[in-house]
């Protein structure tokens, strides 16, 4: 049967082609559920009362592009958020990893997808300096952080903190870690040099590989489940032999990686090679 479009869904589609053509964000394969929430949030704030009137509102003030952005993109997080993952990362992926290197080039490879403000990153980070200690520079420890929205990049590289983005780290990683100017947490050096950040599209950008560790949390819950499996095979097909697959709490795997992955704690999400 014909579906006849209302204007309003006209008016829609218009929306989301600028949004591609302007911030390179691909919609089709974001959850429209989610992709029609995120831009009422902005509808709201500018007091658009539909579609059509906030197209001519980004079309009057270029600059809501970026508010609208940063909305669109849910770039909330902080660290070692869901700590009871982190423990399981702390006490066996990272020993399990560590281990593996114990002879031969002792590189380690992480890759944080959709990073946000590279907090996921530099907790990893944090936690191999604390199981290595002195050992840390002997590695080559190399996390790469990606994310879609290059404004968060930068944030990642300036790696200053505020206490919401601090609230689950424990005192002594605070004290140990950080230096505080009485505002902002100001990450050490030392752990900041081992993460590196670039924009990636995880929809259409280059496909990265090599990894002992994915990290991809609370990322995919927003994509179409055709597009989950699609990534799901690219995390395995990035990992290498024995390297973990790491997703966010209220996720869950699946198409053909499911059968591909070795259930490793299925509880906090976190599958192997
Ligand atoms: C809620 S944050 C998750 C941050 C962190 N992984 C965590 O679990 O706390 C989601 C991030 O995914 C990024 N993102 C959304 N779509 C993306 C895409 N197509 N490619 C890469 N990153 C994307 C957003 O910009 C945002 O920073």
């Amino acid at each position: 049967m014909l579906k006849i479009e209302s204007s309003e869904d006209q008016e829609y589609m218009k929306l989301k082609g600028l949004i591609k053509k302007n911030l390179g964000f691909n919609s089709e394969q974001y959850k429209d559920s989610h992709f029609k929430r995120r831009i009422d949030v902005r509808m709201r704030a500018t007091g658009s009362k539909n579609f059509g009137e906030y197209v001519q509102y980004l079309n009057a003030h270029k600059d809501e592009y970026q508010q609208l952005m940063d909305t669109l993109t849910v770039n909330v997080t902080n660290f070692f958020r869901n700590s009871e993952t982190y423990e399981v990362v702390e006490k066996e992926v990272l020993p399990a990893i560590i281990k593996s290197k114990s002879t031969g080039l002792r590189n380690i490879r992480i890759w944080s997808a959709g990073c946000s403000i590279g907090v996921e990153a530099y907790s990893i980070a944090i936690l191999l300096h604390k199981i290595l200690g002195n050992n840390f520079s002997r590695y080559n420890i190399q996390i790469t952080g990606t994310d879609i929205d290059i404004d968060i990049i930068k944030r990642a590289e300036d790696a200053m903190y505020s206490e919401v983005e601090m609230k689950e780290v424990p005192a002594d990683i605070r004290t140990k870690y950080f230096d505080h100017d009485g505002e902002r947490y100001h990450l050490k050096a030392e752990i900041k040099k081992v993460a590196k950040f670039r924009r990636n599209d995880l929809i259409s950008g280059e496909k990265l590989t090599g990894f002992d560790a994915i990290f991809c949390r609370n990322v995919t819950i927003y994509f179409e489940k055709q597009l989950q499996e699609r990534l799901y095979m690219d995390f395995y097909n990035g990992l290498n032999k024995d390297g973990f697959f790491v997703m966010g709490k209220t996720e869950t795997l699946i198409g053909p990686s499911k059968d591909l992955f070795k259930a490793f704690n299925p509880r906090e999400r976190i599958y192997q090679k």
